[in-house]
């Protein structure tokens, strides 16, 4: 279209676009470009693979995501979601999204790769953590969640699954689709449209984790992330998620009437930083905005000792 164009297009060779240091280096992937090696889940319209970028050699978590079913189960929202979330973080504690690209079949979301799983998986083998190891994942959880919310965006389904280690047992924050992404005229929140709200309870990702003001069909704003690090802290001291029950009906009945109890050796201080996130009212959780927001929560007695700045760099405590 444009015909201001002075110098004509620099020809260039495979060999200039295939060298990184290259200034035309060519930075878009497709398909083609990686080798698939074993899976690492499954979702119900998405499967991650091991990718190794064969020019490279680099290995990376590559999310495939099947069109038609998207199509079919009226997802195509999420998908958009998760992938302009992701694009929006930069950050050690979040998976990095790299490319993205499509066939004819499905869209692939290129990721960090997280080679030791779920934190999930390691509360169920060795919960309850010492308060050393639990205090690091909870400092590193808060950190990320801080910046998504920097970044004007709430995950909405903080729990152990979406919480990945990666090799060196640091946290990458995963699985943006049910993110919500405030747009920056109300990210402060004060204004947000609160009354053109019609409800988000068509999306809950897991009974478990949900927030009371879900529940109540508030909308969602970061506070329901406080909740849900509330959830993770706990189970990381008790070995369980705080409101379990039999069904989800009974779940959601005990997080609307907030029917915490704290198991036998459950420590003071974790029970204290506890019963300050898992509060009714969002705005009075700890880390809230009312209540000083993510600094106030950081100078909780439970975090005493975190080098908020080294934490990244200093090495994860023993996960035996
Ligand atoms: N499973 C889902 N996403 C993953 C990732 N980024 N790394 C490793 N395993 C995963």
């Amino acid at each position: 279209k444009s015909t201001t164009q002075s110098t004509p297009p620099t020809p260039t060779t495979t060999t200039d676009v295939d060298n990184p240091s290259h200034p035309l280096y060519r930075h878009r992937r497709t398909v083609a470009d990686f080798v698939y090696g074993p899976i690492l889940g499954e979702g119900s319209y998405s499967t991650v693979l091991v990718g190794e970028d064969k020019k490279t050699g680099k290995y990376y978590a590559v999310k495939k995501l099947d069109k038609a079913h998207i199509v079919k189960n009226d997802k195509v929202k999420y998908v958009m979601i998760e992938r302009d979330a992701l694009s929006k973080m930069n950050h050690p504690g979040i998976v990095r999204l790299y490319w993205t690209f499509k066939d004819n079949r499905s869209l692939y979301y290129v990721l960090d790769l997280a080679r030791n799983g779920e934190l999930y998986t390691y509360i169920r083998r060795l919960a309850p953590f010492d308060m050393d190891t639990a205090r690091f994942y909870a400092a590193e959880i808060l950190l990320a969640i801080e910046h998504i919310h920097s970044r004007g965006v709430i995950h909405r389904d903080i729990k152990p699954e979406n919480i990945l280690l990666n090799d060196d047992l640091h946290i990458k924050i995963t699985d943006f689709g049910s993110a919500k992404i405030i747009s920056p005229d109300n990210a402060s929140k004060k204004s947000d449209g609160n009354y053109k709200y019609k409800g988000e309870l068509s999306f809950v990702g897991t009974a478990e984790y949900v927030s009371p003001e879900l529940l109540r069909s508030e909308p969602t704003l970061q506070e329901a992330d406080l909740w849900a690090l509330g959830c993770v802290i706990y189970q990381m001291h008790a070995g369980r998620s705080p409101f379990k029950a039999a069904t989800d009906y009974l779940i959601f009945q005990r997080i609307k009437n907030r029917d915490l109890n704290f198991p036998e050796g459950f420590p003071d201080v974790a029970q204290d930083i506890v019963e300050k996130l898992l509060v009714l009212e969002p705005s009075e959780r700890l880390g809230s905005e009312a209540t000083g927001g993510m600094d106030a929560l950081k100078q909780h007695p439970y975090f005493e000792g975190v080098n908020w700045e080294t934490i990244w760099e200093s090495p994860a405590p023993p996960l035996k």
